[in-house]
């Protein structure tokens, strides 16, 4: 055996036929797709709704068998039940009990999970701090927001402490500062080498936090990489200046341009709307 770390997870040659009554109603829902998640990676996969995401991760999490191709986590093979040790998993729209309280959400999870009274005790108090939900673990869920309904689901997958968790859609439907929060946890269990995959079809949900995202179009997967390096591009460089006056505009656009570099743009950055919008109600909200 090699001394490779084993993979988080493992993808290889995966195919999902969702067979109809008739051969015309089959769907290929993913086709022959493979990829690779190191232990501690964030890797994002994106693509619009349809497109095979979801049904890449039941088949992942052994909640259906593929067709043809195997998955794995941490090496073991999804259709072993002990594959499902190690990870936890927030569903797209999850269903919870909404006259439960958060803590007594976590509470129920945690016993499903096997995880001892004691030491769920302490857990669950740990887990509702890293997701800020504090204040609001004795209220029922149904007075819950859509993003804290998220983030007690993350607290629900981490309940069992997991080296992987499988988010789908995390973000959908929440709002610019409840998006933000969710990253930010995503990004707090990277630092506890936890390793994430987690599915959006929007691009920049995701672009702050995936160490690597996979684009995913009618089951295939059409590019796969780094989110800077699919995003860059190439041939240009950018430069940005404070307190730059006219003069040394001028004359660094001469520069360039004596030195057979098109000058393509000059002016003041832009910053995103989101990033406008969570600037202006910081402190706000609640
Ligand atoms: N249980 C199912 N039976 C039949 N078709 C399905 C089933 N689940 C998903 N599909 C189809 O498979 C394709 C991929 O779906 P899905 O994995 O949910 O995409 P995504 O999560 O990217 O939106 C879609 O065409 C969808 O209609
Ligand atoms: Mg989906």
């Amino acid at each position: 055996m090699s001394e490779k770390k084993t993979a988080a997870v493992s993808i290889d040659g995966l195919t999902k036929v969702f067979r109809g009554a008739l051969a015309r109603e089959s769907v290929v829902a993913v086709k022959e797709l493979s990829l690779e998640v190191a232990p501690g990676e964030v890797y994002g996969l994106i693509g619009p709704n349809g497109s095979g995401k979801s049904t890449t991760m039941k088949v992942l999490l052994g909640l259906i068998r593929p067709s043809a191709g195997r998955t794995a986590i941490f090496g073991v093979d999804s259709t072993r039940v002990e594959s499902r040790r190690q990870v936890g998993f927030l569903p797209e729209n999850p269903y919870f009990y909404r006259h439960l309280t958060g803590r007594e959400t976590l509470q129920f999870y945690g016993r499903l999970c096997g995880v001892g009274r004691g030491a769920l005790r302490a857990r669950i108090d740990e887990l509702l701090e890293l997701v800020e939900l504090g204040h609001a673990a004795r209220r029922p869920l149904r007075g819950y927001s859509k993003g804290m309904l998220q983030r007690i689901g993350l607290a629900q997958a981490l309940v069992q402490e997991p080296r992987l968790v499988v988010l789908d859609e995390p973000t959908a439907g929440v709002d610019p500062a409840g998006s933000r929060k969710i990253r930010d946890l995503i990004l707090e269990l990277k630092q506890r080498g936890i390793a994430v995959v987690l599915s959006s079809h929007l691009l920049e949900q995701v672009q702050e936090v995936c160490d690597r995202v996979g684009i995913i179009f009618n089951g295939s997967m059409v590019q796969e990489g780094r989110l800077e390096d699919l995003i860059s591009i190439e041939n240009q460089t950018e430069i940005i200046l404070k307190n730059a006056s006219a003069d040394l505009l001028e004359r660094i656009r001469d520069l360039a341009e004596g030195a057979d570099a098109e000058f393509v743009k000059m002016g003041q950055p832009r910053t995103t709307l989101e990033s406008l919008f969570l600037r202006e109600t910081e402190g706000r909200e609640e």
